[in-house]
């Protein structure tokens, strides 16, 4: 029997994910690493630089249902309980000028940094309840400051029947995680779970990730650089949302980079508005 804390981090494979892995592994965690693409994964790099040989893989595609579902039941099979859940695979193909469909036919951002974390949520919940003090933490965007009267547009999330936009569907969909923040922390207050999210800032992006960006682009992230923080720095807002004592009873809170608690937009925090997306949101989950 093994009595080690248990974290799952979704995306990391790479940048911040990938930082948080080998930090919560060298402080302990049994850290399990969901990636869509086993071939990728880079547990041998997280196992040398954390030092230690608890890290494993979890196959999962976070736009496609079925394996989510099918990641779920593997989880299952292997973990007794999950102390730590973080939602930190998004989908932000920033070269992209049409809107991509999932396995599923939904809209990829959509469905790949809303509603794949809110369903592997549901599944893992009764796991997560089974942890002394488990901790669910959801990743938003410093970008979303930029955008104050960003709203989820409860009747095409999709971009069926508007212009698409990368970058309004990806702070769409990081607006939604937000609000499901707050709600999901509501839902379980009176349990032993806390739910909070972190306002990621600019963090230095491995460019070669995107060979189709255009030069113009190339030369604009290479001047945003300038003004990142690295992935290993952001991630330890990531380890102390998932480790710290001090944060054992801190739920619906919203994090930036230096572990302070911020706001987010007024429309946001509206508990109607919070209500109407996961009207929405449960519709995609029936
Ligand atoms: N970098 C920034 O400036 C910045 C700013 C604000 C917020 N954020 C947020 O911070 C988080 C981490 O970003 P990052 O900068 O570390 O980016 P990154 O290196 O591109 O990491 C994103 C991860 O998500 C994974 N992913 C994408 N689609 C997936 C899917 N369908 N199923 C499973 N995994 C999938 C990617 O996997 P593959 O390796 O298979 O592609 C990758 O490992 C994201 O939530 C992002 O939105 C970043």
């Amino acid at each position: 029997m093994r009595f080690e804390k248990v974290c799952l981090i979704t995306g990391g494979n790479s940048g911040i994910g990938k930082q948080a892995a080998i930090q919560l592994a060298k402080i302990g965690f049994h850290v399990i690493i969901g990636v869509r693409n086993l071939e990728r994964g880079e547990v041998a790099d997280i196992r040398e630089k954390s030092g230690k040989d608890d890290v494993e893989l979890l196959q999962i595609d976070l736009s496609s249902k079925k394996s989510i579902i099918d990641a779920s039941h593997e989880l299952n099979n292997r973990v007794v309980k999950l102390d730590v859940l973080i939602h930190n695979a998004a989908d932000f193909d920033i070269s992209r000028k049409q809107p991509e469909k999932s396995v599923d036919g939904m809209e990829s951002i959509w469905a790949t940094n809303h509603i794949g974390p809110v369903l592997l949520t549901d599944l893992l919940l009764d796991l997560i309840k089974k942890s002394e003090q488990g901790r669910i933490i959801t990743i938003a965007s410093q970008g979303l400051v930029m955008h104050p009267t960003m709203t989820v547009d409860l009747d095409d999330p999709e971009f069926k029947n508007r212009k698409f936009s990368v970058s309004n569907a990806y702070y769409q969909s990081k607006l939604a995680q937000v609000m499901y923040t707050y709600w999901l922390a509501d839902q379980l207050k009176d349990t032993n779970v806390t739910v909070n999210g972190i306002r990621v800032t600019n963090v230095k992006v491995d460019i070669s990730r995107y060979p189709n960006i255009s030069g113009l682009m190339k030369l604009l992230y290479s001047i945003k650089s300038k003004f990142s923080i690295s992935p290993e720095n952001m991630a330890r807002t990531y380890t102390y949302l998932a480790s710290s004592t001090d944060l054992s009873k801190t739920t619906g809170k919203y994090f930036n980079e230096k572990n302070k608690p911020v706001t987010s937009s007024a429309y946001s925090m509206k508990k109607e508005n919070i209500d109407a997306v996961m009207e929405l949101t449960m519709k995609y989950l029936n």
